[in-house]
């Protein structure tokens, strides 16, 4: 099985193929999410919410990060691993996160890293570009500054932020990002980055003109409660199906029916 690249990101953008990708924390689900045939996966910082249960982003560690990413770097074949630099390893100094970032990449196996944020990181995503590591940006809504915008709206409706957000765009291309991730914003405004930049955009709630999609696995799954944004298309209900297997198996232990004398040794 041939690996997708960085490279090969940009390569679909030239030629108008859309690229696909969702996140994933975990081995196994990693194993069935590359076998279907994703072109990236995503270890999304988001497993701070999803898997760890905490209400935002910032508290997963650069430890929790690692043991997610090498689970799903151990998984995968051919897609495009990349994996979130969570809040606090990259904002500090370059040298800070040149260091954190290298540690990922030893300590991990996947094949880039994401950081969130425009111009005042362009200079670090320059430094890792320079020293190997595939770089993805993330505009629009960045979850990590959820603090600074009070929320999780929709972002750059007004033009003054969306001439901020393309300034942003152009400097994380010229920086080197061979993607970059762009949140719930306008889709009028993600069609234009993605006319405007030579590298991949990757829309999450930024309408159907960007070069690729992204979801968190357990949204489009449906494995998620309670959480419907627009954007969001649910393409299973694995939460009925587990609660119905669950309480199949409750019934079967309860009526003593499970273990039956084949399923005894
Ligand atoms: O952490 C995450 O899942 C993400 C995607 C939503 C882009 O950053
Ligand atoms: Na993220």
């Amino acid at each position: 099985i041939k690996k997708v690249t960085a490279n090969k990101f940009v390569a679909m953008k030239r030629q108008g193929e859309k690229i696909s990708m969702l996140t994933a924390y975990d081995f196994t689900t990693a194993t069935i999410i590359d076998s279907a045939g994703i072109d990236g996966i995503l270890v999304g910082d988001s497993a701070s919410n999803v898997m760890a249960g905490n209400a935002d982003t910032l508290p997963i560690t650069l430890d929790e990060m690692i043991y997610h990413a090498r689970s799903v770097a151990r998984a995968v074949q051919r897609a495009l691993v990349v994996c979130d630099m969570p809040f606090g390893t990259y904002q500090v100094s370059k040298e800070m996160a040149v260091a954190n970032a290298v540690r990922i990449m030893k300590e991990t196996g996947v094949d880039a890293l994401k950081l969130e944020g425009g111009i005042e990181i362009a200079d670090t995503i320059k430094q890792l570009v320079d020293i190997g590591i595939p770089v993805v940006g993330h505009l629009g809504l960045t979850p990590q500054s959820v603090h600074k915008f009070g929320g999780y709206g929709l972002r750059a409706k007004e033009a003054t932020e969306a001439q901020k957000l393309m300034a942003d765009a152009i400097a994380l291309d010229e920086a080197g990002c061979f993607a970059i991730t762009l949140e719930k914003v306008p889709a009028l405004l993600a069609a234009e980055v993605t006319k405007r930049v030579s590298c991949a955009t990757i829309g999450i709630g930024a309408g159907n003109e960007t070069d690729g999609q992204i979801l968190v696995y357990a949204d489009m799954l449906g494995l998620t409660q309670g959480f419907k944004p627009k954007f969001l298309r649910q393409y299973a209900n694995i939460a009925k199906q587990m609660t119905d297997a669950v309480q199949a198996y409750i019934g079967d232990v309860k009526t003593s029916t499970f273990p039956s004398a084949d399923e005894s040794y």
